[in-house]
């Protein structure tokens, strides 16, 4: 078949990871030393708004201090030699895909290097620390929030996510403990529509059973030997 059949790949921290930035779950279930609970809800931000913007102003800065890694750099090259429909789907908060030169991405999960304003709806992409800092349309403080989908809130783009699902022959995950829906559970639509699934991971994820094949290994190494073998054969 020429590469024309419609693909869907689904990223997670696990792709981030050899680039420097940490996976959400490590040893102890906490997240950077912080209970989830604490720092990625609207109840926290709207409870303790300082804690919340310096922990996220701290992965901010992290981004400025990693680059993307050959997984990254696999999957646009992917993309740029493909001739059907593509859709990257990545529920990382991190701009490392379109630093690779990703076009076609959808961020699930919204960027952290995208600001929104609670109290005007203010949306932009700014650079530099949140905290204290006033809104620059209506001056509320705290009014700026990182523009990321946190717990309670609803994903980005579930619907243009699912009519790709709804047509694809190949879904992949990669680098996603399978932990989070709804993502967790486009395995399982993109099986309904009969396509080919494979997971790309470091270990297998809580959904792995329900993937027809696997690929077990760290991101840098399975995702360009996989892209090299799909461009091959397609
Ligand atoms: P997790 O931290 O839950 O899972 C990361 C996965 O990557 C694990 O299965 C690891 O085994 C795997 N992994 C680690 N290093 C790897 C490497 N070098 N190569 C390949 N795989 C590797 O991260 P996500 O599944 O992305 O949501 O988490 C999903 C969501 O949970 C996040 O988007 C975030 C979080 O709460 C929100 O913030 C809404």
């Amino acid at each position: 078949m020429a590469r024309r059949f419609p693909l869907v790949i689904l990223t997670g921290a696990g792709i981030s990871a050899e680039s420097g930035l940490p996976t959400f779950r490590g040893a102890g279930g906490l997240w950077e030393g912080h209970r989830v609970e604490d720092v990625a809800t609207p109840e926290a931000f709207a409870r303790d708004p300082d804690l919340v913007l310096r922990f996220y102003d701290a992965r901010r800065r992290a981004l400025a201090r990693v680059a993307p890694n050959p997984a990254h750099a696999a999957l646009a090259r992917l993309e740029a030699a493909w001739e059907g429909p593509f859709l990257l789907v990545t529920q990382n908060v991190d701009d490392l895909h379109e630093r690779a030169g990703s076009k076609k991405l959808l961020h699930m999960h919204g960027e952290l290097l995208l600001v929104r304003c609670v109290r005007c709806g203010f949306r932009a992409r700014l650079p530099g620390d949140l905290s204290g800092r006033p809104c620059p349309n209506c001056r509320a403080r705290p009014g700026l929030r990182p523009d990321v989908v946190w717990f309670g809130e609803i994903p980005h783009g579930l619907e243009e996510i699912r009519a790709a699902l709804e047509r694809c022959a190949l879904f992949a995950a990669i680098g996603t403990s399978g932990e989070v829906y709804p993502a967790a559970g486009f395995v399982e639509e993109a099986r309904a529509a009969g396509a080919h699934t494979v997971e790309l991971n470091l270990e297998p994820s809580r959904t792995s059973r329900l993937f027809a094949e696997h690929r077990f290994g760290p991101a840098s190494r399975v995702v360009p030997a996989w892209v090299d073998e799909l461009l091959a054969r397609s």
